[in-house]
C-alpha cells in the first residue's frame, strides 16, 4: 500500500466500512478505554497477568532452577511450550498424537504427545504471503530468523531498541542476546510479562531495561526515552498495538517531539485498514461489527500514521499487509515502518 496515494477520508471510510467505531476516537483521546463497553487496559492486563504468570513465567522459573541451560535452549523451550500448552492449536496436535495410540504408559502419555506433536506440522505460517504448513520446531527457528533478519535492516551498533508490548520478553531477550552493543528496553503492562522478561535478563546478563508500560499512559516511555543516551531508537511493536482499540496520536506527537532519531517497526494485525484488496483481506480480519465500536483489536493505527504523515512529522512510510503470521494466518501481520522527519 502506498499510503501517499490515498487519503485520509479514504482510509477512515473504509474503516468504517468493515467494523464499528467511534469516530471522534480514530485519533485517539487521552482515556479512550473509558468509552462504554470499552476494552479497558485492567482487563487486558488481568487476561495477560493470567497468561504469562502461569503459561511462561513458571516454566521459565522451573527450567532455570533445574540447572544449566543456554538461552538459545530456553528460548526455544518457552515458544515451544507457550504454543503447546496456551494455545488451541498445540493441544490439539498434543491430543491428536497421543490418540495415534503410540504411547500406553500414562504417566509418560504427555511428555511423548508433547515430543511427537513438535515434529507434526500443524501450525499455518504465512510469510510475505505466502502460505504453508510448519512443525513448533520450524516455527521457532522461523520465528527467530525472520525477526533478526527484519531487524537488522534497521538497528546499526549504538542504537537503542524499545519493544512496545513485550509480553514475556520473546523479543527483547532474543535482541539482548543477539546484538552487540545496542541497548534494550522493554515495556509491557502485565507485571507477570515484566517479572519473566527480568528473570531471563538476569540470569543471562542482558541488562534489558524492563519498564511498566501502558498504550493508554506513555509518560514512562517518555522516561525512558529521555534518559536513555542513544539517540538513533527503533520503537518496535509485534501484536501489542492490536490491544488497543484506539492508539492516541498524541503518543506518537509525543515521542517524536523529543528529537530523537526514531525508526518505528510494527508488526501488527491491521491489514484490513489498509484499502481494500483481495489479498489484505483475505490474511486480516476485521474486528466483528457487534463488539461495538469500543471493542475489538485495533481500529486505528493506519488513521494516526496517515495523519502523521499528512503533517509531515514522519517520513519512508512502508506498509506491507500480509507479512507474518505464525497460527492464525486470518490474522496476519502487516509490517508497518516508518521513521520521524
Ligand atoms: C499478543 S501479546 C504480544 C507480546 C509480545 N509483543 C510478543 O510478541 O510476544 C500482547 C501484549 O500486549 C500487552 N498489552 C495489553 N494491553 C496493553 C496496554 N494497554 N499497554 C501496553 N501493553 C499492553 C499484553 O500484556 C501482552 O503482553
Amino acid at each position: 500500500m502506498d499510503i501517499e496515494n490515498v487519503s485520509i477520508d479514504e482510509i477512515t471510510q473504509n474503516i468504517q466500512t468493515q467494523t464499528s467505531v467511534s469516530s471522534e476516537s480514530l485519533l485517539g483521546t487521552d482515556r479512550q478505554n473509558d468509552l462504554d463497553k470499552g476494552w479497558h487496559d485492567t482487563d487486558r492486563k488481568a487476561i495477560h497477568e493470567d497468561y504469562w504468570g502461569n503459561v511462561v513465567y513458571r516454566e521459565a522459573k522451573a527450567r532455570l532452577d533445574e540447572g544449566e541451560l543456554s538461552f538459545d535452549e530456553l528460548w526455544e523451550h518457552l515458544n515451544i511450550h507457550e504454543f503447546l500448552e496456551g494455545s488451541a492449536a498445540g493441544r490439539k496436535a498434543q491430543a491428536k498424537s497421543a490418540m495415534r495410540g503410540l504411547f500406553t504408559n500414562t504417566a509418560s502419555e504427555n511428555t511423548a504427545a508433547s515430543g511427537a506433536a513438535l515434529h507434526r506440522n500443524c501450525i499455518k505460517f504465512m510469510h510475505k504471503g505466502h502460505v504453508g504448513d510448519i512443525s513448533p520446531f520450524s516455527m521457532c527457528s522461523l520465528k527467530r530468523d525472520r525477526m533478526l533478519t527484519l531487524l537488522s535492516r534497521f538497528v546499526k551498533p549504538g542504537d537503542a531498541i524499545v519493544d512496545l508490548g513485550s509480553g514475556w520478553g520473546r523479543y527483547s531477550t532474543l535482541f539482548a542476546h543477539r546484538m552487540r552493543d545496542v541497548s534494550i528496553y522493554a515495556g509491557e503492562i502485565s507485571e507477570a510479562g515484566r517479572a519473566t522478561t527480568k528473570l531471563i535478563s538476569d540470569h543471562y546478563s542482558l541488562g534489558i531495561g524492563s519498564f511498566a508500560f501502558n498504550y493508554y499512559e506513555w509518560n514512562g516511555l517518555l522516561s525512558v526515552l529521555k534518559e536513555c543516551k542513544r539517540d538513533r531508537v527503533v520503537l518496535f511493536s509485534n501484536f501489542s498495538i492490536e490491544q488497543a482499540t484506539y492508539i492516541n496520536l498524541d503518543l506518537y506527537r509525543d515521542v517524536l517531539a523529543l528529537g530523537k532519531q526514531i525508526q518505528f517497526v510494527h508488526i501488527e494485525p491491521v491489514g484490513w485498514q489498509t484499502l481494500p484488496s483481495q489479498d489484505a483481506l483475505r490474511f486480516s480480519t476485521p474486528p466483528a461489527r457487534r463488539l461495538g465500536p469500543g471493542q475489538g483489536y485495533n481500529k486505528n493505527l493506519l488513521v494516526v500514521v496517515k495523519k502523521l504523515a499528512d503533517t509531515d512529522a514522519i517520513k519512508d512510510v512502508n506498509v506491507e499487509p500480509n507479512y507474518i503470521a505464525f497460527g492464525n494466518i486470518r490474522n496476519s501481520g502487516t509490517l508497518l515502518t516508518f521513521r520521524s522527519n
